[in-house]
């Protein structure tokens, strides 16, 4: 603690801060908020755009757009400490993102572009070099907007959908002349009839998250999952911030359409494989019930609300319970590859990654509706951790053991030039018996039901950088 809030930089060591702390707050009020906890609206807008006027019209314009929509991370925890005595709706909450793109366009030099160790976000989202390293599909089958250059996305949340539309139509008013709105992305917040959120397929979402604030961070007992992590696994300092209190984060976006009906359709289909009731079926592809309970402890829901974090996969060493390839196993092994590959448990963690997901629905242009996951992520470094668990866990069939397969959610086979999803090479494993071993497996090809539509990489930078950007 001896650096926090001095000239020097911050500890982004420190786990379970206490943002009351003094020594916190210009952090805090400089940060953007959602980052280190969700901003618990029910609707989202994501705006992307790409810069067209000059470039000092640009620069006054992003600081004008920060100012006025913009929520730091000090005012999202006052606004929630506040709704939770007097019940009172803060209204519109916003985040920004910036591309490498976008820092190239404003002539800031390398040493002013925000880098993590591999230079991913630099590559970016589009890059051959990311393409490949994802199996992403191809380009030309992303939608239309996403294959232009994108700058910047805004996102914005209210519970009040027609606030967004209003803020909406405003910033278009704003935009004109400086940048072209490429697209507008309605999401929202999909609840099941236990008030939970739950994400298309029907399965409750954003359970197990790293956890920053000492009000949500408690140290567990010995031997239970600790879901705790340090600042430094979402912060970076910010190279353009005001100050060494100064910090951002970088933001994974990526939209991902879902398949809901053929995704059930194969869930029949494994279920009758292998003889076992459909939702034992599709807690396997997941790992957890439609309810979230973990089938590594049990093999039937148990409508724990809100569902059990308290788990680890060392008492189902052999997958005989969650599959290996099940979605929370691959990109969350809690202890699995310090078993198997004597990784320390640290270097295990450190590729987690924070989720702010929303859903969408939307009209299809031929008629029906399509759905998915606007699915958003924040960390300090892009290749350490969303694209390490995408490609050497989710898309690694070799993962723990010889052909585990495709993660059953989102991973990733060599694309087709066609657009189509090829199937998990070899097929995945899945118990003939839930918890008994001797029983063996039977291996089914779980269908690929998620595909990218589009995305980008982003930096959430420091809100002083905003501010500064107009006087540069
Ligand atoms: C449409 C695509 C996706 C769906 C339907 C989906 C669904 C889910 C569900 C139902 C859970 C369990 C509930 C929870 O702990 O929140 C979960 C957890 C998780 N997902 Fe996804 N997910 C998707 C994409 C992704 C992607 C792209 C990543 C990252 C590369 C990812 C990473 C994670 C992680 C890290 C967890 C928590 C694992 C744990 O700590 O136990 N998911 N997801």
């Amino acid at each position: 603690m001896s650096s926090i809030g001095s000239a020097q930089s911050y500890d982004l060591s420190a786990t379970a801060i206490d943002p009351d702390d003094p020594a916190y707050r210009p952090l805090l009020q400089d940060l953007q908020g959602d980052i280190l906890k969700p901003n618990g609206r029910l609707y989202a807008t994501h705006v992307v755009f790409e810069f067209t006027g000059t470039e000092p019209e640009v620069r006054a314009w992003l600081s004008s757009l920060a100012d006025r929509y913009l929520t730091s991370a000090a005012k999202q925890l006052h606004d929630a400490a506040a709704y939770h005595t007097v019940k009172v709706d803060a209204g519109l909450f916003g985040t920004l993102g910036l591309t490498a793109a976008a820092y190239q366009w404003l002539k800031f030099d390398l040493p002013h572009i925000p880098r993590d160790r591999q230079a991913r976000f630099i590559a970016g989202m589009a890059d051959g070099s990311t393409q490949a390293a994802l199996n992403d599909p191809p380009i030309h089958c992303w939608e239309p907007w996403s294959r232009r250059t994108i700058h910047a996305v805004l996102n914005l949340f209210d519970n009040n959908p027609s606030a967004l539309d209003a803020a909406v139509a405003l910033i278009r008013t704003g935009a004109a002349g400086k940048a072209n709105i490429l697209s507008v992305q309605p999401a929202l917040r999909l609840r099941n009839a236990q008030g939970q959120t739950i994400e298309p397929f029907g399965f409750v979402d954003g359970v197990s998250q790293p956890l920053f604030l000492k009000s949500d961070a408690a140290k567990p007992p010995a031997g239970s999952y600790d879901p705790a992590a340090p600042l430094s696994l979402v912060l970076i300092p910010d190279p353009n911030g005001a100050g060494p209190y100064s910090h951002g984060s970088f933001m994974v976006y990526r939209k991902l359409l879902q398949d809901v009906s053929n995704f059930h359709q194969d869930v029949a289909r494994l279920a009758a494989d292998l003889n076992a009731p459909p939702e034992l079926a599709a807690a396997y592809t997941v790992g957890r019930f439609t309810d979230g309970t973990p089938v590594v402890l049990s093999d039937q829901p148990t409508g724990e609300n809100p569902p059990s974090n308290d788990f680890q996969f060392d008492v189902d060493p052999n997958a005989a319970r969650c599959p290996f390839q099940a979605h929370i196993r691959k990109a969350n092994p809690r202890g699995d590859t310090v078993r198997s590959n004597n990784a320390p448990l640290e270097v295990e963690r450190s590729h987690r990654i924070v989720r702010r997901a929303f859903a969408f629905q939307t009209a299809r242009p031929g008629g029906g509706t399509e759905t998915g996951l606007q699915f958003f992520c924040y960390q300090s470094d892009i290749g350490n951790q969303f694209e390490f668990i995408q490609s050497a866990w989710s898309n690694m069939t070799h993962f723990l053991r010889m052909n585990t397969g495709l993660d059953g959610v989102m991973g990733q086979a060599a694309p087709k030039a066609d657009c189509s999803r090829p199937g998990s090479p070899g097929g995945q494993h899945w118990p003939n018996a839930w918890g008994d071993e001797q029983k063996g497996t039977t291996t089914v090809d779980f269908g690929r039901w998620v595909s990218l539509r589009g995305g980008a990489y982003l930096f959430a930078p420091s809100l002083s950088f905003f501010q500064g950007l107009a006087g540069h």
